[in-house]
């Protein structure tokens, strides 16, 4: 069966595309080129990069459903609230190294490469989601003046790898700030991206800061009880790295809220959550 990404019932996209909420849409599960749509998501400026001329729109081609497997070439909401946290927080990412971990269609690394020094935008290599991510960089290099996605590099990085190419070591040892959005859907993906988090300090003397924004998805057991287990056990495992002490940094976490300003058109459900983990 398809999943499909909660951004498939936000009314700006029924506008572009009226057609994809028809069920044989919902049943297809295949990734053929017909497939995919490509849907420009404007944004508002950010007063702050007042002397930048900006084109205010990102183009994205991605599926609008697909198998677990390839969840990545969707678009998730939680891409879109690290997008607003980036152009909210300008300051904070100027001149920064920034590493993007299961990049998907690439829309947060190229919100990022608006203002940062260097983006890696990293993801599996499955199925068709890293030529995917790097085409949608490539698209927006080419419509936007400032060429700001030529400082995109795509690199393959997987949860469950111990060890990293040269490249990709040197990247992560370099970053200064990480960034992931909705990896918390699996268990055994959530546990080794905790995992990865950890490694990529155990590797780095620098100190970093991470940003997640992870949406919480509730079901209702038999009885009636509403659960999120698999956000709980997020929860667990980044409990499990606060405070911890790695290289003689400290490893902190806390919950941010989200109450800044939205720049993209989505639905900012109560159940999408922002994560900080600050190493060093
Ligand atoms: C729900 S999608 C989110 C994609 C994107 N960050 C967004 O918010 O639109 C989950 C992402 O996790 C990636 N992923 C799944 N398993 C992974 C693994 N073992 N290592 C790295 N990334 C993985 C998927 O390929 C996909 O890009």
């Amino acid at each position: 069966m398809g999943i499909s990404s909660e951004v498939k019932d936000d009314i700006f996209i029924r506008t572009i595309v009226p057609n994809i909420f028809t069920s044989d849409y919902e049943d297809s599960n295949s990734d053929s080129e017909e497939d995919y749509l490509e849907s420009e998501f404007e944004y508002k400026s950010n007063p702050t990069l007042e002397n930048y001329s900006d084109n205010n729109k990102i183009v994205i081609q991605h599926l609008t459903s697909t198998s677990r497997e390839l969840v990545g070439l969707q678009v998730w909401r939680g891409a879109f609230l690290l997008g607003d946290f980036i152009l909210h927080h300008v300051q904070q990412f100027k001149d920064k190294n920034v590493v993007e971990l299961a990049s998907g269609v690439g829309l947060t690394s190229i919100v990022a490469s608006k203002v940062a020094k260097q983006v890696v935008a990293t993801d599996v290599n499955r199925g068709n989601i890293l030529p995917l991510l790097e085409s949608n960089i490539k698209k927006n290099s080419a419509c936007d003046e400032n060429k700001t996605c030529d400082k995109v590099k795509v690199c393959e990085l997987d949860f469950f790898w111990d060890n990293y190419s040269n490249e990709l070591f040197k990247n992560l040892q370099d970053s200064d700030i990480i960034l992931a959005a909705d990896v918390v859907y699996i268990e055994s993906v959530t546990r080794n991206f905790v995992k990865t988090l950890r490694q990529i300090f155990q590797i780095s003397s620098k100190s970093k800061v991470c940003y997640i924004a992870i949406e919480k998805r509730c079901e209702a057991k038999k009885g009636g009880e509403i659960i999120a287990p698999m956000f709980e056990f997020f929860e667990s495992c980044v409990q499990e790295l606060h405070n911890a002490e790695i290289n003689d940094k400290k490893v902190l976490v806390e919950q941010l809220s989200i109450d800044f300003p939205k720049y993209f058109v989505y639905t900012r459900v109560a159940e999408l959550t922002l994560w900080k983990i600050s190493y060093g």
